[in-house]
């Protein structure tokens, strides 16, 4: 028999839906909330609404692409379990998402299963036909973690390195700022970064010890190299800014990697999380394969910045291993892993 997964995401502002059969994703539809464009940051409030209105559509379509690949026969009724993200994440947001998982299981009588989002991220390494082997190393690097996870299998994943302070992906967020740059200031980097010279600028790293991270020193080193610039500096030189800033958050990124490599001795290597869908970061990793000899894996960009495919995945694996929740489950904020 085969194993028909209907999976929720809904931990920050992206409201997302996909089904996946035996581990195969068949839809994964995501929808963005740009709300939030204009306040330079998600506003929970408005996230929260969103979700609402978003995710009767948002699960209507990833079933009718589902039954348009698979045979109209498939309905929400086919689907043998119902996934959602647990934690962590904004609690109105999760909330949305595991009310409407809850309420399904409840009407349809079909079991829960409870996904933890970072996990989930480094399981979207799973979902292409090229996959790692375990044991990997996956970098996780989103909006809120910054994380090196030693993945011995699906459900067995460990973190042997994480930031201290902020995120990867705030560290782009926030010098995007400084250089007045709208919200999620991270792709908009990467687009400016293209055209300009990475070793122009150069903003101090951080000596952090063993394989954790640290972020919060760049923005103020890239604020107080601002101060001291000339009016209309950042306009002038900006493609330049932004390659030294994103070269600066790579160069952190890819040496504690290396480090993890060397103490592990693990040579699977892939990365996860919005951050992974930077193409310097892209480039760079593939480089540094090539150079010692790693296996490299990236998801494709559907599946690194928050998506649904990712949740049912890591169900799939839940449920393989009767890993179900109970309907008097409720999400977490903030979660251990
Ligand atoms: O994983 P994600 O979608 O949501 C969280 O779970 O946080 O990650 C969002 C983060 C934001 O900080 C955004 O700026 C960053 O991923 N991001 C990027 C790129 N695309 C998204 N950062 C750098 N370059 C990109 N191309
Ligand atoms: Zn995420």
């Amino acid at each position: 028999m085969s194993i028909k997964i209907l999976a929720i995401e809904s931990s920050c502002d992206e409201t997302s839906a996909a089904i996946c059969i035996d581990g195969k994703i068949l839809s994964n539809y995501i929808a963005n909330q740009t709300v939030h464009e204009k306040y330079g940051g998600v506003v929970p409030e408005l996230a929260s609404r969103a979700h609402m209105q978003n995710i009767v559509p948002v699960v209507t379509l990833a079933i009718k692409q589902a039954a348009s690949v698979i045979g109209s026969e498939f309905t929400i009724q086919s689907i043998d379990a119902i996934a959602f993200t647990q934690a962590p994440g904004l609690i109105g947001s999760l909330l949305v998402g595991t009310q409407f998982a809850k309420s399904l299981a409840l009407a349809l009588e079909k079991p829960l299963i409870a996904v933890h989002h970072m996990q989930a991220h480094v399981l979207a390494n799973l979902i292409s036909d090229h996959q790692p082997k375990f044991p990997f190393l996956c970098l996780t690097v989103s909006g809120g973690h910054t994380q090196i996870v030693l993945a011995k299998s699906p459900l067995d994943l460990a973190v042997i390195g994480e930031t201290i302070d902020d995120a990867a992906g705030e560290a782009f967020d926030k010098t995007a700022k400084l250089l007045g740059l709208p919200y999620p200031g991270g792709p908009l980097i990467d687009k400016y970064a293209r055209l300009g010279d990475p070793l122009k600028f150069k903003f101090a790293q951080p000596q952090v010890p063993a394989l954790n991270f640290s972020f919060s020193g760049l923005k103020t080193s890239v604020l107080y190299f601002l101060q001291k610039q000339e009016a209309g500096f950042i306009e002038q030189n900006m493609n330049d800014l932004c390659a030294s800033v994103q070269y600066t958050i790579i160069s952190i990124l890819l040496k504690k990697l290396k480090k993890a490599v060397d103490l592990t001795g693990v040579q699977d290597v892939c990365i996860a999380g919005g951050v992974s869908a930077n193409s310097g970061l892209r480039d760079a990793l593939k480089t540094m394969g090539d150079k010692y000899g790693w296996n490299v894996f990236v998801p494709s960009f559907e599946y690194c910045t928050d998506n649904a495919a990712m949740i049912a995945i890591t169900a799939y694996y839940k449920y393989l291993a009767n890993r179900f929740a109970p309907l008097s489950v409720s999400p977490t904020a903030r979660a251990e892993w």
